[in-house]
């Protein structure tokens, strides 16, 4: 398909409803681990995005029957999965590809994966993953751009995580949830799509406990049967339309959501001054007035997500005063504010850490895209500036937002698609 450029023209006021779509993260980590399953699995509520879209080929070139039951529901037999092996191709095209590695590992007892691809944020390296697997007893090498990890049986056993993550945590309940015996992650990563595939594999018969806490344990079963399950909405665009509803001094609802989830986030606006009301299963965004300075440090759950240090540092450049963002999750995540630059942002990075001084104006710039969530940054940054602003690379935007420039659109912004110069 040609490449398409997003043109925002910025200034509009956001307002009105909107629903949040499921769980990008959850679903990328749900769906390669329906291959533990000895029967058909339904999942729903799984948004239409580009990663999702990848991972259904993936499934289907391992011999899995997948088929769309509607555009936000998947049917996906696994009985037919004949292979172990995820080609470099395939593994390229994103990060949640090493949940491969658990998930056939838990099937097979091996695993063959090109070495994962995703956005450039840093290092990324899958180190506490692999020691993970080891301590189940597989073999596991890393060579010519491959991850092969083996094992004649896995056994249940104890795994201490150095450093807490995401990945690695989501990895070992995959294989574990199919090992002989309890397996028990300490310093597990508490983030919701870490719960979430913990009850997605309960529903399937497994028997994980303290998912949310940084103890879980799991208790290995030999068969994993089918289930019919809808994965949690998405933490991380609930949070990008709430600062977009910030952003453009604008009273935006956001409904479907899960308002526990968005508590470090809600916190920050409000220091901000922007108004925040949560109720059951939605969300009001309410600019009152100018936004203040705030610090941020992205730290892992409950703390700041990293995932939203990018929209939220767009959003900052206008605020009064200065802000100091620290990112402590991944290396390289202040891109997109070279960007933001581009637009009149005053900013300074130093290593890990961004210098916002606020200005009063943004203006309309051509910007470039370099990564996902700086996507999303960009998007607040050309709603909030005068003039227009054509946005470049959207097959980040594309992997992880669903339909959002319809989204925002809906809400009052003025944004076309348009073939990229
Ligand atoms: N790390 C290691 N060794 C490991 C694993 C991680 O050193 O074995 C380091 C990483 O380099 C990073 C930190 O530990 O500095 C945290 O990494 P983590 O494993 O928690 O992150 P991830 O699994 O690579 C997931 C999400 C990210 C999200 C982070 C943090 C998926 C597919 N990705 O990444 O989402 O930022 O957790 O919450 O779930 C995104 O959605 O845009 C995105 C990047």
């Amino acid at each position: 398909m040609a490449k398409e450029k997003m043109v925002i023209s910025g200034g509009a006021t956001l307002e009105g409803t909107i629903r949040v779509s499921g769980g990008k993260n959850t679903s990328v980590a749900v769906l390669p681990a329906t291959l533990l399953a000895d029967d058909v699995c339904h999942i729903e509520n799984v948004p239409d995005i580009e990663d999702v879209h990848a991972l259904v080929d993936m499934l289907r070139k391992l011999g899995a029957k997948v088929d769309y039951e509607g555009p936000n529901s998947l049917r996906i037999d696994p009985r037919t999965v004949d292979t172990w092996h995820v080609s470099y191709a395939e593994a390229k095209r994103m990060r949640a590809s090493y949940y491969f590695l658990g998930a056939l590992l838990g099937r097979f007892g091996k695993a063959d994966v090109a070495y994962p691809g995703g956005c450039k944020i840093g290092s990324r390296p899958i180190d506490g993953h692999l020691k993970g697997f080891s301590a189940l007893g597989a073999e596991t090498e890393v060579k010519g751009g491959r991850i092969t990890a083996e094992a004649a049986e896995l056994k249940g056993t104890d795994v201490f995580f150095d450093l807490i993550t995401v990945g690695g945590t989501i990895n070992v309940m995959l294989a574990a949830a199919k090992a002989r015996g309890t397996t028990v992650i300490y310093n597990a990563a508490k983030e919701p799509h870490v719960v979430d595939l913990a009850n997605f594999l309960n529903s399937m018969g497994a028997k994980i406990k303290g998912a949310g806490t940084d103890i879980i344990r799991i208790r290995g079963q030999e068969k994993l049967h089918g289930t019919t399950y809808a994965v949690i909405p998405d933490q991380i665009e609930t949070g990008t339309l709430m600062i977009a509803a910030a952003a453009t001094h604008g009273d935006v609802t956001i409904e479907g959501c899960i308002p526990t989830h968005m508590e470090a986030l809600s916190a920050k606006l409000m220091e901000m001054g922007v108004r925040v009301t949560d109720n059951d299963d939605s969300i009001r965004v309410k600019m009152l007035a100018a936004h203040r300075s705030v610090n941020i440090k992205t730290q892992v759950y409950p703390g700041f997500p990293t995932d939203l240090q990018q929209p939220m540092s767009a959003l900052l450049t206008t605020a009064h005063g200065t802000s100091v963002i620290q990112e402590t999750i991944f290396e390289s995540r202040f891109r997109h504010l070279d960007e933001i630059a581009r637009m009149g942002a005053h900013v300074r990075v130093v290593d890990r850490t961004a210098i916002i001084e606020g200005v009063p104006q943004l203006y309309g710039a051509p910007v470039t895209v370099t990564d996902l969530r700086g996507g999303a940054a960009l998007l607040v940054a050309g709603l909030m500036a005068r003039g227009i602003t054509e946005v470049y690379e959207l097959d980040y935007i594309d992997r992880g937002y669903e339909h959002i420039e319809k989204k925002l659109c809906s809400l009052g912004a003025d944004i076309r698609r348009e073939p990229a110069d």
